[in-house]
């Protein structure tokens, strides 16, 4: 799973969803075009192979090889099989549900594609020059294809269907260099597990609220996502200068509030599907961000001091200010004044996420977290 990364001004909701098209074929589900891209929409990502190929991994070898060895034993190959409960459970929603939950299928489809493509693309790039690491994103890749085929085929269960092809071609690629990656998938496997076991273990408990028996394959489904999270944890253990020293610092600390913030404005603005599930959006994302936070200081130098309630107060900044962008981009105003209009709540959020930045990060050597 790979999440966006970066907010400084989250300007739309990705709830403007594209258009369904007509099937090509009269018999088929209709193909969804792919959500028009804004900031909060999942990434693609590329990077740089030739240094990927390049990484000495004899620093944390051992646990590479041991994660790599988890990774073979494929644990989930017979779990993603869809059973008779999928049978009738689309026709169950009402229209309200039905369209944010395709709203949230087709969020989760294109981050667990985007993760399969960035591994893929890595694991064939690095195949001779560093057979270890080429295999585990092999087995990474694997995961995630299946992950994003059982979202489609959920979809197909609506009438629709992703076109993934369209979507591997027309993307744009966002470059970054190998330790950027290192932070952006860490954090996004890390808070996809939080994101799936918080759902999984509410529903446990509140089995009235499972709208859909996709939610019956999280447990398992969570599991893929915490070893991949696992296996950069390693990587970067490989890589020390990756999590040591003052740039390093300053980069960790981005990252995770570029991870935060566009996660808890993204959902709140969807604050409908959590409510579908019985959750309450804002609730389900702070123990999503303190949880995730807490894990990532096993391996980031300094992690957020998020339980600052200004670290919250200035979240909700950001979605004000983002519901303000919305409704100007909702009006029928020509584009030059839709900016015009646009312009103070960017200035605002630019402001509010370097007063979040700014703010003094704890190191996670005194962390003391209640839970490990
Ligand atoms: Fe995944
Ligand atoms: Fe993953």
């Amino acid at each position: 799973m790979v999440p966006p990364t970066a907010v400084a001004n989250p300007g739309q909701s990705s709830q403007q969803t594209g258009q369904q098209v007509g099937p090509a074929n009269p018999d088929g589900p209709a193909t969804k075009e792919p959500a028009k891209d804004t900031i909060l929409t999942p990434r693609f990502y590329t990077t740089d192979f030739d240094a990927m190929a390049a990484m000495d991994l004899r620093p944390n070898e051992v646990e590479l090889e041991a994660i790599c060895e988890e990774f073979r034993k494929d644990y989930n190959r017979h779990h993603f099989v869809r059973n008779g409960e999928f049978d009738g459970a689309a026709e169950k929603l009402d229209p309200e549900t039905r369209k944010v939950f395709v709203e949230f299928l087709e969020q989760s489809c294109t981050s667990e594609f985007s993760g399969f493509l960035l591994y893929k693309e890595l694991s064939r790039r690095i195949k001779t020059k560093n057979p270890l690491l080429a295999e585990c994103f092999a087995h990474m890749a694997r995961d995630e294809a299946r992950h994003a085929g059982f979202l489609n085929k959920a979809m197909g269960d609506f009438d629709l269907q992703l076109d993934l092809g369209f979507l591997t071609a027309n993307k744009a690629y966002t470059f970054f260099k190998p330790k950027f990656i290192f932070y952006a998938t860490y954090l996004s496997e890390k808070i996809g597990y939080w994101r799936y076991i918080a759902i999984y273990r509410h529903l446990e408990q509140h089995p009235e609220s499972k709208i859909f028996p996709i939610f019956n394959f999280f447990e398992n489904w969570c599991q893929d996502e915490n070893r991949h999270g696992d296996f950069f944890d390693a990587l970067m253990r490989a890589q020390p200068d990756t999590v040591r020293g003052f740039r390093a610092r300053l980069w960790c600390r981005f990252f995770l509030l570029a991870v935060f913030a566009t996660m808890y404005v993204r959902d709140v603005a969807r604050k409908e599907f959590y409510g579908a599930l019985g959750l309450d959006a804002r609730t389900y994302d702070k123990v999503v961000i303190e949880k995730t936070n807490e894990t990532s200081a096993r391996v980031f130098p300094v992690v957020l001091d998020v339980q600052n309630p200004l670290f919250w107060e200035r979240l909700e900044r950001l979605v004000q200010n983002n519901a303000q962008l919305s409704a100007a981009d909702a009006s029928g105003a020509p584009a030059p004044i839709k900016a015009l209009r646009k312009l103070p709540y960017w200035a605002a959020n630019g402001l509010e996420m370097a007063k979040l930045f700014l703010m003094k990060p704890i190191r996670s050597e005194q962390f003391q977290p209640a839970v490990r």
